[in-house]
């Protein structure tokens, strides 16, 4: 099994991308979920991870992350996409795991220095837990098998004209992950576009009838009206489902390794991932960016993985 940890900012995708982890329990070890500020406050999205967890039965361990970014503010406007609570539109019922009580760097160490073999982590927000843990940890870096994230784009942006939210957040913390020399697949807008479930589909998810398939199909009915009404794309973009599918399902998507930079300077471009696709710099490949995904087949993926969840 892959031992994962999901470092999430719980949004609606966000919490699609834990009921697909959790769904497939004969692939993933599941070790913890730590929490970043982002779509929301960290008291959100740490409230949210574990009203998530609660629907799907997992008594995960998770943690309370950064609130703020390394050094920048917090971005914010974010209600437009993912409402005041974070996870505006489904009725969600109050947390009932065991409480952790350490924070998302104690959580991550602790995971990290217990492991056995090196753990997969899968951040689906602003990567603030990620730089922190590997400015102040550095030695953790051999327990760290790869980044399969959410963020990033090579052809556009979603927050700017130029860049992606999660890295716009936060783009020094991206950067020390980026120059970390730890594998990294990179789920940027490229191929997060491509990922997207229409109405119809997302009446068949519901239609399995099982609690977690309806939370899913209620929170894709509140995300895709940021998609539809101000984005005009033809379908709900499952951004970050893409960073746990791709771990599941590696077949489905498209990738070429490539160096990536992350802009922390740039007038129009900050937060921006530079990718060197026809590798004028000659510099390490460190990034596998993922441009395309068989999306009927994401689409089965997603739909018959929640149908194994209650
Ligand atoms: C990212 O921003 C958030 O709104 C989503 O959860 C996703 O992680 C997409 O840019
Ligand atoms: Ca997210």
């Amino acid at each position: 099994k892959i031992p994962l940890i999901i470092d999430c900012d719980p949004g609606h995708d966000d919490a699609i991308a834990l009921m697909l982890a959790a769904s497939a329990s004969d692939v993933f070890d599941l070790r913890a979920v730590t929490t970043v500020g982002g779509a929301q406050s960290v008291d959100k999205t740490f409230y949210n991870a574990r009203r998530v967890l609660t629907v799907i039965g997992l008594d995960v361990p998770v943690a309370r992350g950064a609130a703020q970014p390394m050094v920048r503010k917090a971005l914010s406007g974010t209600e437009i996409v993912h409402g005041e609570s974070g996870l505006d539109g489904p009725r969600l019922p109050e947390p009932d795991l065991t409480p952790c009580n350490l924070t998302a760097f104690e959580l991550l160490c602790k995971v990290l220095e217990e492991a056995e073999e090196p753990v997969t982590i899968c951040p689906t927000g602003p990567m603030t837990n990620i730089g922190i843990l590997l400015a102040v940890r550095p030695d953790l870096k051999k327990k760290i098998k790869e980044f399969s994230i959410m963020g990033g784009g090579f052809y556009m942006g979603n927050w700017t004209a130029a860049a992606e939210f999660n890295i716009l957040a936060d783009p020094e913390a991206a950067k020390i992950m980026f120059d970390s020399g730890i594998p990294i697949i990179m789920s940027g807008l490229d191929v997060t576009h491509k990922a997207y479930v229409t109405r119809e589909e997302n009446e068949v998810i519901r239609a399995n009838g099982n609690r977690c398939s309806v939370l899913a199909a209620e929170l894709i009915d509140y995300f895709s009206r940021y998609h539809y009404e101000v984005e005009h794309l033809p379908g709900c973009t499952l951004h970050d489902p893409c960073a746990v599918a791709y771990l599941l399902k590696p077949e489905i998507f498209t990738g070429k390794l490539c160096h990536v930079d992350i802009d922390v300077n740039g007038q129009y471009t900050l937060g921006k991932t530079i990718v060197d696709w026809f590798d004028h710099t000659h510099k390490e490949k460190n990034v596998l960016v993922l441009h395309d995904v068989d999306r009927p087949a994401f689409v089965e993926l997603l739909t018959t993985q929640l149908a194994k969840l209650r």
